[in-house]
């Protein structure tokens, strides 16, 4: 049995919108910040058939609706495509068993599927290690077949997910540009509501490209936006990651806007946030910047600096609750015990 944990990450340059949707291949790159946590546990191991238990934070068993399980099924059904691609078609056995303790509470608006899927990953690179030995970009592959932004939590620090081209399996994958060493940033999570949101990623993805603004958005990603994302965060340049970041936020909620049907995953809430970090980062000259992925919660980024003032503000909002988190190491193997017949 192989035991892997994981936590989301923080995406600054948004992956939305695929060229493949069951392979999940991105039509742009995208860029994120892994987090040192909340932390989810996945147990892989041989079984008769698939089976996946799941259990949330306070240890109570979760009921996984027939979709959840599918998406393992097909995850693993594809991860074996492309182990079979490497050299390895039996590196993974015919069935495995699945168990996953979640502590990331629910519908916190943090990615938990870049969580579990990142998880999973790792934990199937320990399962066939005796067999293969995947590198993370390969280890990214398959997380990526789970959640497209869990390709990006399988590494620790900075991370791309490449989005390539062309329809190959592994044509997409996470890429580290720097560790978790290189720059301490916290996370401070602002959500105004635990209900879950209607509408999914997967399904997002799926009609993201009915948008008028698509094809700039991947063009100013593809042309720019990626690379000044990226050089920001070599040169520890705040101001001009605040810039990026919060330019491909709102465009990336533009896009959803003028999807058809229309997403619309900002609320009052979200905005009286992200207005409110605007005036204090002004008046007091703050280093922090707002983002937000398919739901209302608001992240704001912030360095050693300022997180105290940002913790602060955040606490101050009514109504929501807050979680924080900061630069981590992206999904790592925790145990492997090796069990007698
Ligand atoms: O990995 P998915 O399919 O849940 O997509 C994630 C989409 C966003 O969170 C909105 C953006 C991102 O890059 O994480």
């Amino acid at each position: 049995m192989t035991t892997a944990s994981s936590s989301p990450n923080s995406a600054f340059i948004k992956y939305w919108g695929n060229r493949n949707n069951p392979l999940r291949l991105p039509v742009a790159d995208s860029f994120s910040m892994s987090l040192d946590g909340p932390t989810v546990e996945i147990d892989i191991e041989h079984s008769d058939a698939l089976k996946v238990i799941s259990f949330n934070p306070d240890g109570t068993q979760l009921e996984l609706g027939e979709k959840h399980v599918n998406r393992f099924g097909k995850t693993l059904d594809m991860t074996k495509e492309y182990l079979t691609k490497l050299g390895a078609p039996d590196a993974i056995p015919a069935s495995v068993s699945i168990t996953v303790r979640s502590n990331i509470p629910p519908a916190v608006g943090l990615a938990s599927s870049a969580a579990v899927f990142s998880c999973l990953a790792k934990a199937i690179q320990g399962l066939v290690a005796p067999v293969i030995e995947l590198t993370n970009d390969q280890t990214s592959v398959i997380g990526r077949l789970g959640s497209g932004s869990a390709g990006r939590s399988v590494h620790g620090g900075f991370v791309a997910l490449v989005a390539g081209e062309g329809e190959e399996i592994d044509s997409s994958y996470g890429k580290q540009f720097a560790d978790q060493n290189h720059w301490t940033l916290h996370d401070i999570i602002v959500v105004p509501t635990m209900l879950e949101k209607k509408v999914g990623s997967t399904e997002g993805h799926a009609t993201a490209q009915t948008s008028p603004g698509y094809n700039d958005r991947v063009e100013a990603i593809m042309s720019r936006r990626q690379q000044e994302c990226i050089d920001a965060v070599l040169k520890k340049d705040f101001e001009k990651l605040t810039a990026v970041c919060e330019e491909d936020v709102l465009d990336m909620h533009h896009v959803m806007q003028t999807s058809n049907p229309p997403l619309n995953y900002l609320t009052d809430d979200t905005h009286r946030i992200t207005n409110g970090i605007i005036e204090l980062r002004i008046s007091e000259h703050l280093p922090v910047f707002y983002t937000m992925d398919a739901g209302p919660t608001v992240q704001l980024i912030c360095t050693d600096e300022s997180v105290d003032r940002v913790r602060e503000f955040a606490y101050a909002q009514e109504g929501c609750k807050v979680f924080e988190a900061k630069t981590g190491g992206g999904a790592r193997i925790v145990r492997e015990v090796a069990l007698s017949a």
